[in-house]
């Protein structure tokens, strides 16, 4: 019986996980998360406020927010790191006290844009440093690898100074979002820490 329960419960609870995709505008979010849902590239204008969508991966739901990232717009990320409410309904509802929920953050980082690195940089210590997202695994992605002269995942993970992130999980994968290079790859290493919360 307590067996029965407990897949229920993890039925129920453990299926979807709240991810937000954040970084600069013209990153490559939002083609990011449009190759995941449907294979191909979408046309997109920078995002004003947010996309959502629901993947699957391997019976493991993500709920992804894509997040637009002009500067006049990074300051609001920190509302969609919370909410726990829009991920677990059910838990909310029967479990008073429970908000304990998965989260990851998928990082883009333009490869090609050298100057703005700093931000990316930025940014990113500033969300590590988030109460909200303090159990968050992060996944960067070190996009437009089909550009000449970009950035390897490796120079990027140097600048980021990604070794001395002890307190998160973190995987850095470099892609292209326009061929979908790349991006599988990202989604198995989310599906696998999925599976050890
Ligand atoms: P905001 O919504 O403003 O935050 O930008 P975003 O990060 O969502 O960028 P978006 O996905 O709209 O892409 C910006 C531009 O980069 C678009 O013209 C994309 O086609 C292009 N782009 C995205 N990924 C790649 C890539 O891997 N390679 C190349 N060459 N272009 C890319
Ligand atoms: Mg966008």
């Amino acid at each position: 019986m307590g067996l029965i329960f407990a897949k229920l419960w993890s039925y129920f609870c453990n299926q979807e996980h709240k991810v937000i995709i954040v970084g600069l505008d013209n990153a490559g979010k939002t083609t990011i998360l449009y190759q995941f849902l449907m294979n191909e590239v979408v046309h997109t204008s920078p995002t004003i406020g947010s996309n959502v969508e629901e993947i699957v991966v391997k019976n493991t739901h993500f709920l992804m927010w894509d997040i637009g990232g002009q500067e006049s717009l990074r300051s609001s990320w920190n509302t969609y790191y919370s909410n726990t409410e829009l991920v677990c309904s059910f838990r909310a509802q029967t479990a008073a006290g429970v908000t304990d929920v998965s989260r990851f953050i998928i990082l883009v980082v333009d490869s090609t844009d050298r100057e703005r690195l700093a931000i990316s940089k930025e940014e990113l210590y500033r969300m590590l440093a988030h109460e909200d997202l303090r159990k968050a695994a992060v996944l960067i992605f070190a996009n437009k690898q089909d550009m000449k002269d970009c950035m390897s995942a490796a120079e990027i993970s140097k600048y980021l100074t990604l070794s001395s992130i002890k307190d998160h999980p973190w995987h850095i994968q470099s892609c292209c979002a326009l061929t979908g290079e790349g991006l599988c790859q990202g989604l198995e290493w989310m599906t696998s820490r999925a599976g050890l919360r």
